[in-house]
């Protein structure tokens, strides 16, 4: 049976999506419940060790039994019962609809720019009643890791034949829309944000990513194309069906990625070259007025 509790401070933490529900190669050590302010994360937290002793946090987005709707993942206490634990370095995995035909279902993808478009019905800060602050997120993913993260998963998925599409392939910025469910979108919304230069479509990363950055946590998300969503008229518009399908054949090459990025990031995360990129950003953020301040 596995430790309920766990004291050491965990640097290092995956989100799963649909399809990834836990790390395969590494030995978990423990099993957290975690309270926070903002209620019970999504599954209880498994901490896994590597044969040299740094632990690693996995939390599974949709629950263990994949059963919250991406309005319901409780984001908030996902991302404060992260930094509870000490993290300061997220990867986060994400099935993706592809808005460009050279994104092909089962291809992956390291996006590097974000549109919001789940309408600000979701809670999305940690700053309210009468707190006010602004994290910076012009740049939504940390760029340090982004870079990291896109030349492991190159490595992985060349040997397997599989394509990687990152800012540096696309030769811009690669931007992903996030939207509202469940619902998928309408043919005339997929073309809209093809017109945006929206390249990926997902439901999840908002406000993940926004609240790691409050959290000063570096965050970065790792997508699987698995439909062409509905602008591509060509063919069938996006089913459940196709994604589970894609997402299931291409499960193998994200656990083959979650792998190589903890042999990569263990000794960058110990050194400092990785997770402090964001240390202290909030301490001059915060505009809300002292008592007898002008
Ligand atoms: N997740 C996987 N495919 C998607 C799509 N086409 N739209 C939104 N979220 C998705």
């Amino acid at each position: 049976t596995l430790a309920t509790e766990f004291h050491e401070p965990v640097r290092l933490a995956f989100i799963g999506g649909t399809g990834l529900y836990h790390l395969e190669t590494l030995t978990p050590v423990a099993k957290l419940t975690i309270s926070t302010p903002w209620g019970f994360p999504s599954s209880p937290i498994t901490i896994s060790k590597t044969k040299d002793g740094f632990p690693i946090a996995f939390l599974a987005r949709h629950g263990p039994h994949h059963d919250l709707l991406p309005s319901d993942v409780p984001n908030r206490a996902n991302i404060a019962a992260l930094k509870k634990l000490g993290v300061n370095t997220i990867v986060a995995f994400s099935a993706v609809g592809s808005l460009q035909q050279h994104i092909k279902p089962r291809d992956f993808a390291v996006p590097n720019q974000v549109i919001d478009r789940t309408k600000g019905i979701r809670p999305s800060t940690f700053f309210e009643r009468g707190f006010v602050a602004h994290a910076m997120f012009g740049e939504p993913f940390d760029p340090l890791l982004n870079k990291v993260i896109s030349e492991s998963c190159q490595e992985v998925l060349e040997g397997e034949g599989v394509k990687l599409h990152t800012k540096e392939t696309e030769k811009d910025d690669l931007t992903l829309i996030c939207m509202e469910g469940p619902a998928f979108s309408t043919r005339a919304e997929s073309k809209l944000y093809r017109s945006w230069g929206g390249s990926l479509i997902n439901m999840s990363c908002i406000p993940e990513s926004k609240l790691a950055r409050e959290a000063e946590i570096a965050y970065q998300m790792i997508c699987m194309s698995t439909d062409y969503d509905a602008w591509n008229e060509s063919e069938e518009p996006v089913t459940v069906e196709t994604v589970v399908g894609n997402l299931s054949a291409n499960s193998a090459n994200a656990h083959r990625i979650a792998e190589k990025l903890v042999q990569v990031l263990e000794p960058k995360i110990k050194s400092g070259e990785i997770g402090l990129n964001y240390q202290h950003s909030m301490k001059f953020s915060v505009s809300t007025k002292k008592d007898g301040q002008d």
